[in-house]
């Protein structure tokens, strides 16, 4: 069996998933089969802008269902996995690890069993070309101190959360399939990304959105948590370049050189919004940042070290992390719709559970 210029992207409906696959099909890739169950954090108002356009087939289904990821491989014979589907909010993990299991690390052993099987059958110049690229996180190594050295692709895992534990299992998974059989796998573990499409549950969202109609900004602890900012484009970029030109069964850290405290990014947020929405009666939204009660096991500091993919791949981020910011306000304060779309029942839900406790 030989391969199709396809590939197949599971989670293409979600945050980074859908900026992916315009991003692709922007960049005239080939086709691509995008298999997502459409959990609340995935919406195909996402990919209105492929409405019509037959290199993209959007299937709902999910990944830990053998058949029908079998069968879409046999259909359709991609020559790459990118795997993205995930669920992927730490504090949801907290409140309900099972669905973290079952998605993040039965749904992954799936897509490894089924890809195994259809890679087999392939001719031997097919088996050498194809790749599974699986999109993992910088949490799995854990926490860092103030002056700890950054996260590379030799520090040890340490997952600290549910969410974080559950991917570092995939991680492995996705390691021992090369390892035993031989899998043409390649694995990026990338630090916190910010942009349009990504559901107002998520920090840089979050605040935004709070900003914008003068609510409350729930800043967890004492807001001196440090995350390394990633704009999505740039991360979607980096994948492009592992998936081409990146060694088989290796590890790719991927990060923004953007290391900022939670409290930064919410005063920098408030001063954006205070700008592009000026509004005499509410002053300064700085006035907004609450601090709430911490996330339990809330890890201090992620900072990564992408110097590999940058010697091996001549991957660099873009954006710097102050336009990016600017950027990303912008586009949710044009998105209001998308916006409107995505605040169902079950994100006010949400809303309520984890953040009435902690603001009381
Ligand atoms: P997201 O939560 O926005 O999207 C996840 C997508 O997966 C959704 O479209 C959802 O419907 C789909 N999905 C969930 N369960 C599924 C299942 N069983 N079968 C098929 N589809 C399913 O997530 P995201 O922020 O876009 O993250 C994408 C990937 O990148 C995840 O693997 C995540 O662990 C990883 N990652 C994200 C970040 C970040 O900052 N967002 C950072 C590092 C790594
Ligand atoms: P988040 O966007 O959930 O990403 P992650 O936990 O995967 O890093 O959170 C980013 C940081 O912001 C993290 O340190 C937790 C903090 N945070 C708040 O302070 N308040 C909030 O309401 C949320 C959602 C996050």
């Amino acid at each position: 069996m030989q391969l199709n210029d396809t590939i197949v992207v599971t989670g293409g409906a979600g945050f980074i998933g859908s900026n992916f696959v315009l991003d692709w099909l922007a960049g005239s890739g080939g086709r691509v089969v995008n298999l997502d169950l459409l959990t609340y954090a995935g919406n195909p108002a996402n990919l209105a802008a492929l409405t019509g356009d037959a290199r993209h087939v959007l299937v709902r289904g999910d990944i830990c269902d053998p058949e029908l990821v079998g069968s879409l491989f046999r259909e359709h014979r991609p020559r790459a996995i990118v795997h993205f589907a995930a669920e992927s909010h730490v504090d949801r993990s907290i409140v309900g690890p099972e669905a973290f299991l079952r998605t993040n690390i039965h749904g992954t052993f799936v897509l490894l069993e089924q890809a195994k099987q259809y890679w087999s059958d392939l001719d031997e110049e097919s088996r050498r070309d194809f790749r599974f690229l699986h999109v993992s996180t910088d949490e799995v190594y854990g926490t860092l101190g103030p002056d700890d050295p950054a996260f590379s692709e030799t520090t040890p895992y340490a997952p600290n959360s549910p969410y974080a534990a559950s991917k570092a299992a995939s991680d492995h998974l996705v390691r021992a399939y090369h390892h035993t059989f031989g899998l043409p796998v390649l694995t990026t573990n990338c630090s916190n990304n910010y942009g349009p499409y990504q559901f107002p549950e998520k920090l840089i969202p979050l605040m935004i959105l709070n900003a914008l109609e003068g609510k409350p900004l729930p800043v967890y602890g004492d807001g001196a948590n440090v995350r390394d900012w990633l704009f999505v484009k740039d991360h979607c970029s980096a994948i492009r370049a592992v998936l081409e030109r990146g060694r088989v069964g290796e590890s790719y850290n991927i990060g923004g050189n953007s290391e900022r405290k939670n409290l930064d990014v919410v005063g920098a947020i408030c001063d954006l919004v205070d700008e592009l929405r000026q509004d005499a009666a509410m002053g300064s939204r700085r006035k907004l940042i609450t601090f709430v009660k911490d996330r339990p096991g809330h890890d201090r500091r992620y900072a990564i070290d992408a110097s590999k993919v940058g010697r091996e791949l001549g991957w660099n981020p873009a954006e710097n992390f102050e336009d990016g910011l600017r950027r990303t306000v912008r586009w949710y304060l044009e998105n209001m719709d998308w916006v409107e779309g995505v605040r169902t029942g079950a994100y006010l839900k949400w809303m309520e559970q984890n953040y009435s406790e902690r603001l009381s």
